[in-house]
């Protein structure tokens, strides 16, 4: 891929990685996303899906770009898909907190609009012991927490100052961590869906391919590399 090309792909990225948050301020706007049964269960769905499947897209440029060497350019897209990546986990996280646990926003909104900003934390408060609770028995919401902490951790560390400080080295031991995420991702989507339910599926198997990959490039390179040295 020719380096001119690098600032129209990224501008099409930004583009495609926005289009989910576009959608849902068009739904909230024309008023569609009211007239659903359950607008909240399906604002959740939605960012957690987009989480996911840019997660599985950013883990998925390593293998792409060892298919041909023009693709190594493809590295150059790598941290802005993880980045938005952590922008969505962090919409579902905030979703939760803020509209899932049961926290009243609207009320929240008028209140501050009316010159009361007091009743951000008096709903806090409110909605606090549900939130403790969820987090002490549902595992899945543990291990979201878990995978989101991660992504923190990640996107905290991804400048390139700060691979520069840390090194090389350490930072790429550091970002495999990508793949826990992932997999906690799918773990919480699993143990979420009711039973006998398929449809982590797909996400689950691209996930295994992509570390399957991952594997087989190392085994090779390690036979390639003892060969050369007899
Ligand atoms: C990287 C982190 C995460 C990923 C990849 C992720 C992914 C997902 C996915 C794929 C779904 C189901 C979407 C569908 O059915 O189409 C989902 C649902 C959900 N997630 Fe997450 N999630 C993450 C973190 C979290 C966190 C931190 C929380 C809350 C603390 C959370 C709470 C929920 C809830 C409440 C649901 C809906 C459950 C239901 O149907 O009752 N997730 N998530």
């Amino acid at each position: 891929m020719p380096t001119r090309w690098i600032p129209s792909i990224k501008a099409l990225v930004h583009g495609v990685c926005l289009l989910p948050l576009l959608k849902l301020i068009e739904m909230y706007r024309s008023g569609a996303l009211g007239l659903m049964a359950d607008p909240v269960n399906w604002i959740t769905h939605f960012t957690g899906y987009w989480t996911l499947f840019l997660l599985l897209t950013t883990l998925a440029v390593t293998p792409a770009r060892r298919l041909h060497p023009r693709l190594g350019n493809l590295v150059r897209f790598r941290r802005m898909l993880g980045l938005y990546a952590f922008f969505y986990a962090t919409l579902h996280l905030s979703t939760y907190l803020f509209l899932f646990s049961g926290y009243d926003l609207p009320t929240v909104l008028s209140g501050v609009r009316a010159g009361h900003p007091g009743v951000v934390v008096d709903e806090w408060k409110a909605v606090w012991p549900t939130i403790l609770d969820d987090l002490k028995k549902r595992r899945f919401i543990q291990v979201g927490i878990f995978a989101w902490v991660l992504l923190l951790a990640l996107a905290a560390t991804s400048p390139a100052f700060v691979l520069r400080w840390m090194g090389g080295k350490a930072w790429r031991r550091v970002h495999t961590l990508v793949y826990v995420a992932a997999a906690s991702g799918c773990v919480h989507y699993w143990w979420l869906v009711k039973k006998g339910v398929r449809a982590p599926l797909p996400m689950t198997l691209a996930l295994a391919a992509l570390l399957l990959a991952r594997v087989a490039w190392s085994a090779r390179k390690r036979w390639r590399n003892s060969v050369a040295n007899g």
